[in-house]
């Protein structure tokens, strides 16, 4: 059997302003931004090709499986940063980076085909997850395989790329069963939420940013700014992605409410709840968070109590620390146009409802 012969991506990209850079954008930030959205959607074309190239099988089967998981794309936040650091940083085109940037969405792909499993997750995108469309095992499988045509991509670079990029997919798993060794725990607080999260999520984004800027020639001191701003807006986006699992919109994030609640992970919003209720409603909020089976009705009960306290607002704010952090990081790269798209999406980072 060969290779079945590459067909094109599925849709044309597009690039929602409001789910890039947040809904606080004004009407002369848009007409800039506008300007530079044609080039990265071509970048963002290009890596989509890219990627789409790398995922043929000899088995029919696993190659649809494996482009049904990219089909949709998502956000394509991390190629976006990626894109638009290599031209923050002085360089014209992204062809030197560009199996770099589909590597990096292959693993995160990866990462979310297993993370649905592993959160029993019925939809991703608007559609339904892998492991309802194909069954856990080809699932499972399916990952791995996203996983290995990353590493196949990865290969043309450095050998301290490779093992940055190796180091990032270890910090992926260790933050998975770090979450795994708090479920349904109220009282490992904020620094273990902290310490989940950055390896879960920003380990990734750091590790691809850093590279981006190791390519682009930059100094050294650069490289440690672009993974330190990638650190901090990873950090923020997980955060906004926890409160999203509580207080989004299915229909724009494309993802059920309340997974993190009903699997007993506990985020940051749940813990500074938890933190400021009282002892009965503590008790309460406690006994619900670790039921193994909730109903919708102890879902809501938890969203209620939550909504009783200020946590939010808090959880937004740390994010938006974590954001202005990103921000910080960003001082010593070259003033323009896409540094400045790059403080857009660190913000949005914070502030999006997709
Ligand atoms: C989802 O990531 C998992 C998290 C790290 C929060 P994204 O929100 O980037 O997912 P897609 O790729 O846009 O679907
Ligand atoms: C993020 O975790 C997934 C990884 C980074 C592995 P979540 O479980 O919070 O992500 P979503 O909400 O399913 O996208
Ligand atoms: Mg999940
Ligand atoms: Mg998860």
């Amino acid at each position: 059997m060969t290779a079945p012969a590459p067909s094109p991506p599925s849709a044309p990209i597009e690039l929602p302003l409001e789910s890039i850079v947040g809904p606080r954008i004004d009407r002369e930030e848009a007409r800039q931004l506008s300007g530079l959205l044609p080039v990265l959607v071509q970048d963002l074309t290009e890596i989509d090709w890219r990627l789409h190239e790398v995922l043929g099988s000899k088995y029919s089967h696993l190659t649809e499986a494996a482009r049904y998981a990219c089909s949709t794309g998502g956000k394509r936040i991390r190629p976006l940063l990626m894109a638009a650091t290599f031209r923050a940083l002085g360089q014209e085109s992204t062809a030197a980076i560009r199996s770099l940037c589909a590597a990096s969405q292959l693993i995160h792909t990866a990462t979310l085909v297993h993370d649905d499993v592993i959160d029993h997750a019925e939809t991703r995108r608007g559609q339904p997850s892998m492991p309802r469309a194909f069954g856990v095992p080809l699932s499972i499988v399916t990952g791995d395989y996203l996983f290995v045509r990353a590493f196949q991509l990865a290969a043309e670079y450095s050998r301290t790329i490779i093992l940055r990029s190796a180091e990032a997919c270890a910090d992926l798993v260790e933050g998975e069963v770090l979450q795994d060794s708090a479920q349904f725990d109220l009282s490992r607080g904020r620094e273990h939420y902290l310490r989940v999260i950055e390896r879960k999520t920003a380990a990734l984004i750091a590790s691809a940013l850093g590279s981006v800027a190791e390519i682009a020639g930059s100094t050294p001191a650069i490289v440690e700014d672009a993974i330190a701003y990638g650190r901090s807006l990873g950090i923020a986006f997980q955060i906004r992605d926890d409160l999203l699992d509580v207080h989004g919109d299915p229909d724009l994030t494309g993802k059920p409410l309340y997974t993190d609640l009903r699997e007993g992970n506990p985020t940051l919003l749940t813990l500074e709840a938890y933190h400021r209720l009282d002892s009965r409603h503590q008790a309460e909020f406690e006994r619900l968070f670790q039921l193994r089976r909730k109903r919708t009705r102890h879902l809501l009960r938890l969203k209620e109590l939550t909504d009783s306290t200020d946590a939010a607002a808090e959880v937004e704010a740390e994010a938006r620390r974590w954001s202005d952090r990103a921000i910080g990081s960003l001082a010593r790269f070259p003033p323009g146009v896409y540094r400045t798209f790059l403080e857009w999406l660190a913000r949005g980072a914070a502030e999006r409802r997709f």
